[in-house]
């Protein structure tokens, strides 16, 4: 039977689902919850609430929109973590029902392996290592990946993630949340972008930090907030920021390691002066972006990823914290 992957992706404020083949990726569908707004963060909460009511109603537009039956789906690929643990085990129990009822196995997935793997739906993994900067709204790290499952982490933030200090800038401007999207809007009409701290210049390694950035710019807005286009000039003045950070400390994981070869992947890679900014500042010879579609939180990653990892061995656990350097290679490879 030709193998036809559910992906389902609940770790934080996204609904989505998504079916992947032999022939690639079939439907890819995606609730983000607007609910969140009006708080200016996500509530984890209200998340699990709005993943439970979602889930079935978007599993039977999935049915309809690919025009199958639920007993063509082989496999149930589910994020089980990193992510909101209420949030993750809604997605987990409608997956183990599905998979209980089809009589079909369950693929547990990490949620920042799929991030990786979304650069490469579609086409084959890189199985040369390559580096990756895994910029999302909870992790900022830079690993080394040898393939599948093999992972060794260069550096990681020491505080807030990338994302996180775009949301709560953007949420001290009032531009509501997510942060990231909007500031990137903001920036285009900056006219003298503030120029912002520059992090941990003198350590060595590829850790990095985003707090004191994110203070600084809270710090201007709130001394500054009545003179014109003060937002837009923050909102670029922590873009280029936050790039030129991420650029030099992907700059010395090339020099500690020799790899030149770049993947840039979660919810901040969907960013394009940062996009721009390392394509021409960064010592790559080649960098990789997932598609636009697939750069935030999607099921389409975790419905590749399941496509790729379908003959492991099932092993669930349900996990709020998941260091990736814990994950092991396919079963097939
Ligand atoms: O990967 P993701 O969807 O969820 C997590 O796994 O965290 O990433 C969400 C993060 C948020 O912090 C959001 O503000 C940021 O990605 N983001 C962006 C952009 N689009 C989303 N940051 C900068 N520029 C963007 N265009
Ligand atoms: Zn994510």
């Amino acid at each position: 039977m030709e193998p036809l992957i559910l992906g389902i992706e609940t770790s934080c404020d996204e609904t989505a689902l998504a079916l992947y083949s032999n022939k690639g990726l079939i439907e890819n569908l995606v609730y983000s919850q607007s609910e969140h707004q009006a708080y200016g963060g996500v509530v984890p909460e209200l998340a699990a609430r709005e993943h439970l009511e979602k889930l079935p109603r978007l599993f039977k537009q999935l049915l309809q929109s690919a025009n199958i039956q639920p007993k063509s789906i082989t496999h149930i690929a589910v994020t089980c973590g990193p992510g909101l643990i209420g949030a993750l085990l809604v997605g987990h129990n409608f997956a183990q029902g599905l998979a209980q009822a089809l009589n079909i196995p369950l693929i547990p997935i990490h949620h920042l392996e799929a991030h990786i793997a979304a650069a490469f739906i579609n086409t084959t993994f890189e199985p040369e290592p390559f580096l990756t900067l895994l910029v999302s709204g909870g992790h900022t790290q830079i690993l080394l990946t040898n393939g599948i499952g093999n992972y060794q982490l260069l550096g990681q933030t020491l505080d807030d993630a990338a994302g996180e200090a775009f949301d709560k800038t953007a949420k001290v401007m009032g531009l509501g949340y997510p942060g990231g999207p909007k500031i990137e809007q903001k920036a285009q009409d900056a006219t003298q972008p503030v120029a912002l701290p520059k992090a941990l210049k003198l350590r060595k390694d590829a850790m990095m930090s985003f707090s004191g950035i994110k203070t600084a710019a809270r710090q201007h807005y709130l001394e500054h907030q009545k003179q014109p286009l003060v937002v837009e000039n923050i909102a670029q003045g922590l873009q280029a920021c936050i790039a030129e950070q991420l650029t030099r400390k992907v700059n010395t994981a090339i020099k500690t390691t020799g790899v030149k070869k770049l993947v840039v992947s979660g919810g901040v890679s969907a960013n394009q002066f940062i996009r721009s900014y390392l394509e021409k500042h960064s010592l790559t010879e080649t960098v990789l972006f997932p598609d636009l579609k697939y750069c935030t939180d999607n099921a389409a990653m975790v419905a590749y990823l399941g496509y790729l990892r379908r003959f492991d061995d099932i092993h669930f656990e349900i996990r709020a914290r998941w260091p990736i350097e814990e994950l092991n290679p396919p079963k097939n490879l």
